[in-house]
């Protein structure tokens, strides 16, 4: 199993949503980390066949996956971004819904459904209206449609927006769970999300594919950049107009402030350990100034 994407490029009229994009991919969970604007939608779009990329070739085991598309689309579960549910089905017919339109039989269409409602813990609401269901229970109808016909690639585009932490937590184990023997690829602006799940991260920025690799390999890149120093209040408008803060913490009239840069910020400044989070400002910084 192995997706390819060469020399992938958007435009669309004044803009450049993805440049040259290229990256292969074997089974595994990988997090596409960008901040908003970023092209992740528009990379999976592409990837799903529902744009058209300007430029370059997404090849699944060697085939173009647009000259292929009806292959393509039978190995594919997506969960687009702007995913619309029926407020008024229940998950179950939602769900007996999808399958229809998979062409899945129907003699095999209603276990299948009730098997991946109980897998993604549904199986108690499943005759409940969706318009009951929280963010979370959504979410997880959601990547149930998406492994409707046991699919090899399953591309989730912001899967974990909207959830409470607890809803995170689930959502983390479900996808570990299901993706033995499968490439998992899911967007996120958000680092803990895939810190710990993904086998690898790529980054993209303004349509770049910036780095990829595992997590603590991504961190080691700014190892020695991070740094950590107690700043005096009357000091610390100047300081934050002039660095990056990735943190800042208050304590009487002094603030412990944590500083993302190649030189050392202040006299007294200490390294410390760069995280995920830090990485995430120091490729997104404008986002994280602005
Ligand atoms: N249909 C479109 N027409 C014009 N520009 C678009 C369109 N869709 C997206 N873009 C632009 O492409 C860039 C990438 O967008 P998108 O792929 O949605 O990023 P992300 O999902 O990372 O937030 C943005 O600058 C966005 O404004
Ligand atoms: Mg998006």
């Amino acid at each position: 199993m192995q997706l390819e994407l060469k020399d992938l490029t958007k435009s669309y009229d004044d803009t450049i949503a993805l440049n040259r994009v290229s990256f292969r991919l074997t089974p595994g969970i990988y997090g596409l980390l960008g901040s908003n604007g970023s092209g992740k939608t528009t990379l999976f779009r592409i990837i799903s066949g529902v744009l058209k990329q300007t430029t370059g070739t997404v090849t699944y085991n060697g085939e173009n996956t647009r000259a292929n598309s009806d292959a393509f689309r039978s190995i594919l579960g997506f969960l687009p971004q702007d995913f619309s549910y029926y407020p008024d089905f229940t998950g179950m017919k939602f769900m007996l819904y999808i399958a229809a339109l998979k062409g899945i039989h129907k003699n095999v269409a209603k276990k299948r459904c009730v098997e991946l409602l109980e897998l993604v813990g549904l199986e108690d609401v499943r005759n409940k209206k969706i318009k009951t269901y929280s963010g979370g229970m959504k979410q997880r109808l959601g990547i149930a449609q998406a492994m409707i016909n046991d699919p090899e690639v399953l591309i989730l585009d912001e899967p974990t927006v909207g959830l409470d932490p607890k809803e995170r937590v689930r959502f983390r184990n479900l996808i570990s769970s299901f993706s033995e023997n499968k490439i998992v690829l899911l967007s996120t602006h958000i680092v803990s999300d895939i810190e710990y799940i993904a086998d690898e991260i790529l980054v993209l920025n303004k349509g770049v594919l910036e780095n990829r690799g595992p997590s603590f390999r991504l961190i080691d890149t700014i190892s020695g950049c991070v740094w950590e120093t107690e700043v005096e209040n009357d000091r610390l408008a100047g300081m934050l107009q002039q660095h990056l803060i990735s943190n800042q913490k208050h304590a009487g009239n002094k603030t412990v402030l944590r500083i993302i840069s190649k030189e050392k910020p202040a006299p007294e400044a200490k390294h410390v350990q760069p995280t995920l989070e830090d990485l995430y400002l120091y490729y997104f910084r404008e986002e994280a100034v602005r």
